[in-house]
């Protein structure tokens, strides 16, 4: 069969790979892709939010299977342009990927179906909203209602901080449209976990555990990023948690969603808190992780391909799905200033070394080709180092290893990922 692969960066890359693996598949495309990408498949020149370009694309191409990395096309409806045409697609339609597009949306759903989730408030005028932080308790967080490239949160310590946070979204409208509504909610502390599933409709199952870091600098200091490195599995995600968050979340939110009427088919990528009272959820997202997918699917036993069409079925009861019992570790290496400025184009070398039967792999995030064919820098996170390894200390030795491998100017990562396994 045909696959076309929508985005262009790490995840679609570890996508890419993962149904490369598929006895099922033939063929594979990616629009728009990247350099790392086109080593696999061929890649489209088509962006990702232009749907008539990419359902033409695929009915023209005689495309069987569709699969959407990014959030923004999900959110904005391209599963059901797709559907119109008739073309299989994987993915939650718009109506559904709200609970990813609109966390005030999230929040109303799990207050009504009691999901565990921080204590908040909704606003559509600032107004309201500032006088809101005359009588809240500090820190407060304060998120943007839609998408802002995972930097519509601000964690403020004081009221004053928290002025300037809600003007910054909601009047000077810093995330855009975005910011037209807000959500403000307690502040809570434990250690975070992501959980991606696969979701049918009905049945929701879970793959294993992953952990981000999503600050820019050692420590975690410094502005907060799209992901700059992960691991898998969490050590703190044990038996008991996942028994709660079984019960009392997954099942739940996939209930919730048909009982709206939003059902919801695709990936839910829960991001949870371990608090003192209990796990609670922190978002969810509509798609897999970015960096999560590079650390779980390389774990993933099952073909990728027969999963997701048993989701787009509604037989994923079917599925018995299996990770190894291995661990696996990411690392960003990103150009030099990421997340606010950086320069690009530097040919990047050290590729050769990277086998995938050995448990060794870099995808490529924000990469490109020059006019001589080099591969070079074309983006903040540039690449996701990835090694597995039989328990998480060794596949973290094994992926900082590989981190020497690559080199190009002002390549920048950090030094401590997977720090917390030393505290487990
Ligand atoms: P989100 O995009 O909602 O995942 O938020 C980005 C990051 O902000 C999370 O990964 C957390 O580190 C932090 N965060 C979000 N909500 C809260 C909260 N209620 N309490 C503490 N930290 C939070
Ligand atoms: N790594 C966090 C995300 O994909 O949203």
């Amino acid at each position: 069969m045909k696959v076309l692969i929508v985005g262009s960066g790490g995840r679609e890359h570890v996508l890419a790979w993962k149904v490369s693996k598929s006895p099922k598949v033939d063929k594979i495309y990616c629009a728009p892709g990247n350099a790392g990408i086109a080593g696999i498949a061929e890649c489209v020149p088509i962006k990702a939010m232009e749907f008539d370009k990419l359902t033409d694309f695929a009915a023209k191409e005689g495309i069987d299977l569709t699969i959407v990395g990014m959030d923004d096309p999900l959110v904005g409806g391209i599963v059901d342009a797709f559907e119109a045409k008739g073309l299989r697609i994987f993915g939650p339609r718009k109506n559904a990927a709200i609970l990813e597009g609109s966390k005030a949306f999230s929040k109303d759903l799990m207050k009504k179906y009691n999901i565990p989730t921080a204590g908040y408030e909704n606003f559509d005028s600032a107004d309201d909203a500032l006088k809101y932080l005359e009588k809240c308790d500090y820190p407060i967080v304060l998120k943007a209602d839609g998408l802002a490239l995972g930097k519509g949160v601000l964690i403020c310590q004081n009221r004053e901080e928290a002025v300037s946070g809600v003007k910054e979204i909601m009047t000077d409208k810093k995330f855009g449209d975005a910011g037209n509504k807000m959500v403000i909610e307690e502040f809570m502390t434990g250690r975070e976990v992501s959980v991606l599933s696969y979701v049918d409709g009905k049945t929701i199952k879970t793959m294993t555990s992953a952990q981000d870091h999503k600050r820019a600098g050692d420590g975690d200091t410094g502005l907060n990023t799209g992901g700059m490195g992960t691991f898998s599995p969490s050590p703190f995600y044990t038996k008991e948690v996942d028994d709660f968050c079984q019960k009392n979340i997954y099942q739940p939110t996939v209930d919730a969603m048909r009982a709206e009427g939003r059902e919801f088919k695709g990936i839910i990528f829960f991001g949870l808190m371990l608090t003192k009272k209990g796990p609670k959820v922190l978002e969810y997202n509509a798609r897999f992780g970015d960096p999560e997918a590079q650390v779980v699917l390389p774990r993933m036993k099952n073909d990728i391909i027969e999963v997701v069409e048993a989701c787009i079925d509604g037989t994923l009861d079917k599925v018995n799905l299996e990770f190894q019992d291995n661990a696996c570790v990411c690392v960003v290496a990103a150009s030099k200033g990421y997340p606010v400025s950086y320069e690009k184009g530097f040919k990047i070398t050290g590729f050769d070394k990277f086998r995938d039967d050995e448990g060794y792999f870099v995808f490529h995030a924000g990469t490109a080709f020059n006019d001589k064919g080099d591969i070079v820098t074309n983006g903040g996170r540039v690449l996701g180092i990835t090694a597995t390894g039989p328990d998480l200390k060794t596949a973290r030795a094994n992926a900082y290893k590989a981190v020497d491998w690559i080199e190009f100017e002002n390549k920048y990562y950090r030094h401590d990922i997977g720090k917390a396994i030393d505290e487990a």
